[in-house]
C-alpha cells in the first residue's frame, strides 16, 4: 500500500529517528530539511499543546502537506511545574545542561524524596490539510523524581537528573530503545499513530 507522506517539524535528527522508528511501518516520515523547508516557528505559547499546534499549523500552511510537530519539557512539582514549556530556554538556550542540571540539584538540595516528583511531558500535534482539514493532539508523560546527583551518559537534556525509582536508574542510564518504550515522546507517538490510522483508514 502507498504510504502517506508526513513532514515532521523538527531540525533535531535524534527526534526524527525516534519518530521514524515508530511511524515508518505505516507512514513515510520526512524532516523539514528533506522537504526543503527552513523555517523557525516561535514557541511563544504557554502550554505544550499551544506550541505544538502552532508549529504544525504553520508548516502545514506553507507546505500543504500532513505535518506533525512536538513540544516537550520537564515539570518539577516543587518548582510549580517549572521549567515546563520553558525547558529548552531555562537559564538560557545555550547554557550547557551540566550547568542547568547542577542548578536544579542545588535548588532541591534539602528537599525530601516525596517532594521531588517530576515528569517529562510530550505533546504531538498533527495538522492535516484538505480534504481532512483537521488538527489533532496526543499527550504522553513519564513520572519520576529529581535525583540527588547527575547520573548516566545516554539521552540528552535533563535525563541525567530524571530518576525512575522503580528502575533505580535515571533516563540517561537507559538505552535509547528502552527509553523509547516508556518515554513521554514514545507514548505520545503511539497515541498519535493510532489516531492517524483511524482517520486515514
Ligand atoms: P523542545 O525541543 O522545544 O520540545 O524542547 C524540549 C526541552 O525539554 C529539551 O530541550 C529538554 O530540555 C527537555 N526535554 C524534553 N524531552 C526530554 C527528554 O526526553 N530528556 C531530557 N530532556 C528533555
Amino acid at each position: 500500500m502507498h504510504k502517506k507522506k508526513i513532514i515532521f517539524a523538527t531540525k533535531n535528527n535524534g527526534k526524527l529517528k525516534e519518530i521514524q522508528a515508530v511511524l515508518s511501518d505505516t507512514f513515510e516520515v520526512i524532516s523539514m530539511n528533506d522537504a526543503g523547508l527552513n523555517i523557525d516557528v516561535d514557541e511563544n505559547g504557554t502550554t505544550f499543546e499551544e506550541n505544538a499546534l502552532k508549529k504544525a499549523a504553520e508548516i502545514m500552511r506553507i507546505s500543504g502537506e500532513i505535518v506533525l510537530a512536538d513540544d516537550s519539557g520537564l515539570e518539577i512539582d516543587y518548582l510549580d511545574k517549572a521549567p515546563g514549556v520553558y525547558s529548552a530556554r531555562y537559564m538560557g538556550e545555550n547554557t550547557p545542561y551540566s550547568i542547568k542540571n547542577n542548578k536544579i540539584l542545588e535548588i532541591l538540595k534539602n528537599v525530601p524524596e516525596e517532594k521531588r516528583t517530576a515528569r517529562f511531558v510530550c505533546v504531538i500535534a498533527a495538522s492535516l490539510p484538505s480534504p481532512y482539514n483537521k488538527t489533532l493532539t496526543a499527550r504522553g508523560t513519564i513520572e519520576g523524581i529529581i535525583g540527588y546527583e547527575i547520573k548516566g551518559e545516554n539521552g540528552f537534556g535533563y535525563d541525567p537528573i530524571f530518576y525512575l525509582p522503580e528502575k533505580k536508574l535515571t533516563t540517561a542510564q537507559l538505552s535509547l530503545t528502552d527509553k523509547n518504550k516508556i518515554s513521554h515522546r514514545g507514548k505520545a507517538l503511539h497515541i498519535m499513530k493510532n489516531k492517524l490510522i483511524e482517520i486515514f483508514k
